[in-house]
């Protein structure tokens, strides 16, 4: 029986090749997207959604928008690596808007209305309308399935040496998810760094022949070019990939059990997610941290997927 997902975003290009998995792999049910301003303002975020939705032919899956700032923090968006504007490939309909309702209020109605454990949430962005949704119904800790992000990292950042953009750009929500009593599944850098396309694998993805296919081969190229412009890595990782496959299918990860926690006060070392990987480790956790990737799997997963897609 497939998989019913909520997948928090904020679309992005690596988000948008994560959304055509969801869309196209058939473990998944989509149930909704909700959006947060993170790569892009929340307005871009949710608009890039919609479009991308429509463009898959999956216009029916309602998108909420969430939060428009970190709790705390002001939001720093990364136009350099996304954009500020649409997505690549997918033309742009101002006519669509967003289903009404905040995305935390949202998350917290669908997972309280729902079967206990039928629902799992992923998160591909900064993590505010999970925490604003915890907070507002702490119950549903004790009712989802699992909570799947991309996020953090156990030996590097990007934002600065420790810290990830996610977790950087709120890490009083990231705090927040990381303490709640759910299961935390971590996807941080230490496996996004491996899930790079090259231009092999682009080629054997834009050879599923699709419309998303070929849109997927335009996001790519674009981030590319804007990754090479920003890091030393010479093909992009999509980082929010790994998150939805993790979702599809664990069984192309490798993972351990460790305690996470957010790091909100260090002048140097503020949003670092610190994993404490030591036999002696505090045993009263629900979080899992992933930290290899079958490569190849992960990306004929998606080929799949963009086969079965219009
Ligand atoms: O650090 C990578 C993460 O930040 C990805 O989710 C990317 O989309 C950006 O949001
Ligand atoms: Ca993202």
């Amino acid at each position: 029986m497939a998989q019913t997902i909520i997948y928090d975003c904020d679309p992005g290009r690596d988000d948008a090749i994560a959304l055509m998995l969801a869309v196209g792999d058939p473990r998944l049910d989509l149930a909704a997207v909700t959006t947060v301003g993170g790569n892009l303002p929340l307005a871009g975020a949710t608009a890039n959604a919609l479009d991308l939705l429509a463009a898959l032919g999956a216009g029916d899956i309602p998108v909420y928008a969430g939060a428009g700032k970190p709790l705390v923090a002001d939001l720093v968006t990364a136009p350099a690596v996304h954009g500020c504007g649409g997505l690549d490939g997918v033309d742009h309909n101002s006519a669509l808007a967003p289903c009404p309702g905040h995305a935390a209020a949202v998350i917290a109605r669908r997972i309280m209305e729902s079967d206990p454990g039928t629902i799992t949430l992923v998160a591909t962005g900064p993590l505010t309308n999970l925490a604003l949704a915890v907070e507002l119904e702490p119950a549903i800790a004790h009712r989802v399935n699992n909570v799947v992000i991309m996020g953090g990292g156990y030996h590097t950042g990007n934002c600065t040496p420790v810290a990830e953009f996610n977790i950087h750009t709120d890490p009083e929500a990231a705090a927040m998810v990381f303490r709640a009593d759910w299961p935390v599944v971590m996807l941080g850098l230490d496996v996004t760094h491996q899930a790079t396309v090259d231009d092999r694998t682009q080629a054997m993805l834009t050879a599923a022949g699709t419309s998303a296919a070929v849109c997927a081969g335009k996001i790519m190229s674009a981030y590319r070019t804007a990754y090479r412009g920003q890091s030393a890595m010479p093909h992009p990782p999509i980082h929010d990939l790994c998150a939805v496959a993790y979702a599809a299918d664990p069984t192309l990860f490798d993972s351990v059990h460790a305690p996470v926690a957010v790091e909100l006060t260090g002048s140097l070392t503020r949003a670092m997610t610190v994993v404490d990987f030591r036999p002696t480790a505090p045993v009263n956790h629900r979080h899992t941290v992933v930290t290899g990737v079958d490569n190849s799997r992960l990306f004929a997963t998606l080929r799949e997927a963009l086969g079965r897609l219009p």
